[in-house]
């Protein structure tokens, strides 16, 4: 992937026409009844995507469909003419999303993640997308991550602009979902995001659900739904959106140093945020360095 600057945003260069993409955007006219799943790229986007998918249609089967047509950005001319509700997906900041969805107060889902597994999973997926010109190594990665010089660009300006919006907002319907707690107690997760979408779900469906959108099964069923090897646009027939889907695998990446100068950072720009590692808050801790916080719309 190259990436390609649009005021001051950095988005990916596969995009057409980023400017009048924007404006088609804005103009979307979203559906009461919609449902926008918002993260940082890399924070478990596809799976929740697969998880809202499957509660929303009341069904235990995988969908045919890959996530990233629902994505905002990358075109809302594909979702435009689907019957509500549709399930779609956002990188960006909620000022930037489409006012109608702001307006409409559609209910949001803002996944977060460790942004130590979120910077190793961004590595894995510059490097192995065959037409990324980028060679660099894991340190200059961590460096571009640590600067904000990535996809959507800052991990803890989008944090931290996404806790301001519901701090300010209480009213607003945005639910938050820890990647790492999903992974812990998929069935406790899944249940409280349906309970927050109001659909009655039955307790045997969530539990199917949970079991069916587990990584081992999920890259093979996904394949096996939509109908084609899914690496093919990967170096090396791996695919990133599908890699390891675990916690901690950001711990044989990170060095001690860098950890520490991870968590030293962490600590300067997010003194003000409720969001909180463990692992930073608490040294010392053997957690996979899992999120904590005030818990919103619980
Ligand atoms: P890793 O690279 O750490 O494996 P996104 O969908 O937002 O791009 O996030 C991609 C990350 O979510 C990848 O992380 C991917 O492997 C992981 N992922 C995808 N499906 C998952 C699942 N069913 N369960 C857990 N993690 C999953």
């Amino acid at each position: 992937i190259t990436i390609k600057e649009y005021e001051g945003r950095y988005f990916p260069a596969s995009i057409p026409d980023i400017p009048s993409q924007w404006k088609c955007m804005q103009s979307f006219d979203a559906d009461d009844n919609d449902i926008i799943i918002c993260s940082y790229p890399k924070s478990g986007f596809h799976w929740i995507w697969e998880v809202v998918t499957m509660l929303v249609n009341n069904t235990t089967s995988i969908s045919k469909d890959l996530p990233a047509k629902y994505n905002l950005e990358a075109g809302v001319r594909n979702v435009e003419q689907l019957p509500p509700p549709r399930v779609l997906g956002s990188h960006l900041y909620y000022e930037q999303l489409p006012a109608s969805i702001r307006l409409k107060k559609c209910k949001i889902i803002n996944v977060i993640r460790d942004p130590r597994a979120v910077a190793v999973s961004g590595f894995h997926f510059f490097t192995k997308i065959k037409e990324s010109k980028w060679t660099g190594s894991w340190a200059g990665y961590l460096n571009l991550f640590l600067n904000g010089k990535v996809l959507f660009n800052d991990w803890f300006q989008h944090t931290q602009l996404w806790e301001r919006v519901r701090q300010n907002n209480p009213d607003n319907p945005i639910h938050v979902l820890f990647y790492e707690d999903a992974k812990k107690n998929p069935f406790y997760e899944f249940k409280r995001l349906a309970r927050f979408l109001q659909l009655d779900v039955k307790d045997s469906i969530i539990r199917t659900i949970a079991e069916k959108t587990k990584f081992s099964h999920m890259r093979i069923s996904k394949e096996a739904a939509i109908g084609h090897r899914l690496g093919n646009v990967f170096a090396g027939n791996t695919y990133p959106l599908y890699r390891k889907g675990i916690e901690d695998d950001w711990k044989s990446y990170f060095t001690l140093q860098q950890n520490a100068e991870f968590e030293q950072i962490y600590k300067e720009r997010m003194q003000y945020n409720k969001l909180q590692l463990k692992s930073v808050v608490n040294p010392g801790n053997t957690d996979t360095g899992c999120v904590e916080e005030t818990r919103y719309g619980s």
